[in-house]
């Protein structure tokens, strides 16, 4: 949601914010913008849509300067137009302001600015702030201080980076509920959304806290709290690899990222088990035996596809932990008197970290005295920083919008956490776990196996990528699998596409199959197979077409459909972490075959920091 980046050293400040925000670009991508602070005076390019037109625009009309500001932008008030794109500035334009969040009381703040003789000049919120420090700037002349002075007058979230003609040899930044950093580099400092858009320049970070501001100057940071008292910070070593962040000689992200799959699953796991002992070492969650046995009731916490994780992960805890589990959307979580207490275990998921629903919701459980633990990504993250306990799945940087890598990660550490439970509960045998945990490192094979027969499925992705709807059909530990496969192909090709739970089609859904549906099926072997064939008949004999996803070996499909895609056999409880790749594959293919941005999808942003 927005990306910022602010740079303040030697360097032509306009080159690092440019490369910045290529990396922050999958935050949003709606317009995008530069401003300078130099020779007494800010300047600014803006344009409306993609990073390029921007490129393009200070090629032909270049900015000098060594301390400026940058943004990437994902419209949340006013149409992304070059108006509305950051950098905002006040009346004068003296100063100039990027703000990633929402300000939710910039209707008020703008009537009563307006009233005061402000100008407004686009529909944004952000505009509001600039206006608010100039305004507070009369008091004291003083920037650091016109800014916490605003900044105790404004409701919301905001991550901002702001300059000043008359500073330019400083950089004020300052967040609440948005995600900002420092990075401290040698004559020469940064701030921005996420770790990427520096790593190129340094690794050592300082993660802002909300309600603190940074005031940056090429040599230093000092960091404050809106009261102005200074607050000795942390800095941190980034460890990941600047490359991680390329395309790798992949077209897209996206691809690279599922291709990542395997490794990425070798990294989660780690050194987290012991086949030998059938230990699993969790030991960063700080969770007791005694804590595992007194369980009442998880809840797991999350959107989007990690909420889909979360929805394979009830079926692992209950099945090997034997513990309830609920699984909420984080943005109906908080608002429906969730029964949570002391007993309750909740768990949130995140890639980000920093999802602004799922950190309202782990906020709210925690305020009902519940310990939250995180299944997260990024190191650091706002989500990471708040839990009792984060898990890290350690899939790296994720690019593309679409979350693959992630998902498959995610699914590794639920099942880790539920055999680390089976196991604490007494409920899973020390042979049973050293089967699980053998099998579990066998997956970045099967994994392997899948991609390698990636090409086998062009066809079927040319047979249907210019069908408009799809119905997806999934029982079980891989229910939310089509879900999760119907997610992928919506958000990348734009085809309409629907999951259910395969026992539920003959209660409505099937009313919508016909000769120009495709339906996919996943049916690989499991307990409830057999059921899955049955509705595969359903689908077929009402003329729908069927694309199944099947185990190796299966040739009894082949009576049904032409249409299958193989996976190697595993075992039902890991099947969802084999079966989501070939779908996310299919999904990528039929969105190239349409001509789509799949790592830069329309409306989409990677980050989702507004409620
Ligand atoms: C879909 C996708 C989103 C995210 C969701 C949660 O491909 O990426 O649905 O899963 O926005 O994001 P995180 O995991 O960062 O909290």
């Amino acid at each position: 949601m927005c990306g910022i980046i602010g740079y303040i050293g030697e360097q032509t400040a306009a080159d690092i914010i440019l490369s910045g925000l290529q990396k922050l670009e999958y935050r949003g991508y709606d317009s995008a913008g530069v401003a300078i602070a130099s020779d007494g005076k800010i300047e600014r390019r803006r344009c409306e849509g993609k990073l390029v037109k921007l490129a393009n625009l200070l090629r032909d009309q270049p900015l000098c300067g060594t301390t400026g500001i940058g943004h990437t932008r994902w419209a949340t008030h006013g149409r992304p137009t070059e108006f509305n794109a950051h950098p905002h500035i006040d009346c004068t334009g003296a100063l100039s302001v990027v703000h990633n969040g929402i300000i939710e009381n910039y209707l008020k703040l703008k009537q009563d600015l307006i009233a005061g003789g402000h100008e407004f000049r686009s529909q944004t919120d952000t505009e509001a702030l600039a206006h608010l420090i100039e305004e507070e700037m009369k008091i004291d002349n003083d920037v650091e201080k016109a800014l916490s002075r605003a900044l105790k007058k404004v409701d919301g979230a905001y991550a901002i980076g702001v300059i000043h003609k008359d500073s330019p040899d400083i950089l004020l930044a300052a967040r609440k509920s948005s995600p900002l950093i420092l990075g401290i580099g040698d004559g020469e400092n940064f701030i921005a959304s996420d770790v990427p858009a520096i790593l190129p320049y340094t690794r050592s970070i300082i993660y802002l806290e909300d309600e603190e501001i940074a005031i940056i100057s090429r040599d230093k940071a000092v960091v404050k709290n809106l009261d102005g008292e200074t607050i000795e910070k942390k800095i941190e070593h980034i460890e990941w690899n600047p490359v991680l962040a390329e395309k790798g000689g992949f077209p897209h992200f996206m691809l690279k990222e599922i291709f990542e799959q395997p490794q990425v699953i070798r990294n989660t796991i780690g050194g987290r088990t012991d086949e030998e002992s059938a230990k699993i070492y969790l030991e960063e969650l700080g969770l007791s035996v005694e804590e595992a046995q007194k369980l009442s009731a998880i809840y797991i916490v999350a959107c989007g596809t990690a909420y889909y994780a979360g929805m394979v992960g009830k079926y692992m805890l209950e099945k090997l932990a034997r513990v309830h589990v609920d699984v909420d959307l984080a943005s109906e979580f908080r608002y429906r008197a969730p029964m949570v207490d002391a007993n309750t275990l909740v768990i949130v998921i995140s890639q980000s970290g920093e999802t602004a629903d799922t950190l309202a919701a782990l906020r709210e459980a925690k305020s009902l005295g519940a310990k939250v633990i995180g299944i997260v990504n990024v190191k650091g993250s706002s989500i990471a920083r708040e839990v009792d306990g984060a898990l890290y799945i350690h899939a790296g940087p994720e690019i593309g919008v679409a979350s693959t890598k992630a998902y498959v990660a995610m699914l590794i550490a639920l099942l880790l956490l539920s055999l680390q439970f089976g196991r604490m509960r007494g409920l899973v045998s020390v042979p049973e776990a050293r089967r699980l945990i053998h099998l579990l490192k066998e997956l970045p094979r099967n994994i392997e196996t899948v991609l390698s027969e990636a090409a086998d499925m062009n066809w079927i992705a040319d047979r249907f990528c210019e069908c408009s709807d799809f119905l997806y059909l999934g029982r079980g530990i891989n229910f939310p699998t089509a879900m999760e496969g119907s997610l992928k192909l919506k958000e990348i090709s734009y085809i309409h596409a629907e999951a259910y739970a395969a026992g539920e089609m003959k209660h409505g859904p099937i009313a919508l199959i016909d000769r120009r549906m495709p339906v996919v099926a996943i049916a690989t072997k499991s307990d409830t197979y057999d059921k899955m064939l049955s509705n595969v008949q359903e689908v077929i004999a009402r003329e729908g077409m069927v694309i199944a996803l099947a185990t190796t070996g299966d040739e009894q499909i082949k009576e049904y459909t032409q249409n299958v895609i193989y996976v190697p056999e595993t075992e039902e409880i890991l099947s969802p972490i084999i079966n989501v790749v070939p779908l996310q594959l299919l999904a990528y293919k039929i969105a190239i075959n349409r001509g789509s941005d799949v790592d830069q999808p329309r409306n989409l942003a990677k980050s989702v920091t507004v409620e």
